[in-house]
């Protein structure tokens, strides 16, 4: 699986030039609209009405008038979107890891999604054991994937009746953080499971799910040395582990 700065780098690239194709067409058609119009008017003036696409010429020229600005700003704006595309991509292959307590970040990723979660479910809780050793990590790209797993987490739930547990722990053995986030939601189909991490694939395509969030996750976790596990009864819920190492990750510079 190709990491996520190089998937969004690739498809800024692929986007680019379409798009600069678009903004340099519709500059050169708002200025030569600009000579075409008088043209056109008197046309109008010596042979009388006309139309243009179906609508009378005087309608038409309105019409075109606003449509051309309007093709502009979006062809900047789609400009806009790649560079910040590019700028995304990036900061992802140089991301700067500190040391950080995990059950700062769960907090953080809790109050950002604190309205979520009120709405799907009455039974939320997050438990902690107390002292926990620092782990080495970008505070607001692990934010972002618990962001992405609470989010899951809710959209799951049938009802608010079903509830959602975070647990933060430490695994003496492995020298590992655990984070659990178990859902009481409607599960995962056992062929999908191995799934759920790919890029784009999602069950919510008409709910607006773009099948990011754990793709994403996962390459995150990664980049952490950490894993990311998936435990599902379809109709009984999910349970997701996040692990992540106390030893500070080697790669590291500067
Ligand atoms: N807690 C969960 N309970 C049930 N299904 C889940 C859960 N988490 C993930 N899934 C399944 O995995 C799929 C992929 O999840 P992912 O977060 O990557 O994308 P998404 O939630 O569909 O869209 P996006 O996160 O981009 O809004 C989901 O569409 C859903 O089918
Ligand atoms: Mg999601």
């Amino acid at each position: 699986m190709v990491s996520v700065g190089t998937l969004v780098s690739g498809v800024a690239h692929e986007l680019n030039n379409p798009a600069g194709t678009i903004m340099l067409n519709a500059e050169f058609f708002s200025k030569a609209w600009k000579d075409i119009v008088p043209i056109l008017d008197r046309v109008n003036t010596s042979k009388g009405d006309y139309e243009i696409a179906g609508l009378p010429f005087n309608e038409s020229k309105e019409e075109i008038n606003q449509l051309i600005p309007d093709l502009l700003n979006n062809a900047h704006r789609i400009k806009n979107i790649i560079e910040e595309l590019k700028e995304f991509s990036r900061k992802e292959d140089s991301p700067v890891k500190q040391p950080m307590e995990i059950n700062k970040v769960i907090q953080a990723s809790i109050n950002l999604t604190n309205n979520m979660i009120k709405k799907a479910t009455k039974n939320f809780s997050w438990e902690s054991e107390e002292i926990l050793p620092e782990i080495s990590g970008s505070f607001q790209r692990l934010e972002q994937v618990f962001i992405n797993l609470i989010q899951n987490a809710c959209q799951s739930l049938s009802d608010n009746t079903h509830g959602i547990y975070i647990s933060t722990g430490y695994d003496n053995e492995k020298n590992e953080i655990i984070v659990k986030i178990k859902d009481e939601g409607e599960g995962i189909e056992e062929k999908d499971l191995k799934k759920i991490t790919d890029p784009f694939f999602t069950t919510k395509r008409s709910n607006g799910g773009t099948g990011l969030g754990l793709s994403i996750s996962f390459q995150i976790i990664k980049d952490h040395g950490g894993s990311i596990n998936f435990e599902s009864k379809k109709g009984k819920g999910t349970t997701v582990s996040v692990r992540l190492p106390i030893t500070p990750l080697k790669e590291e510079k500067g």
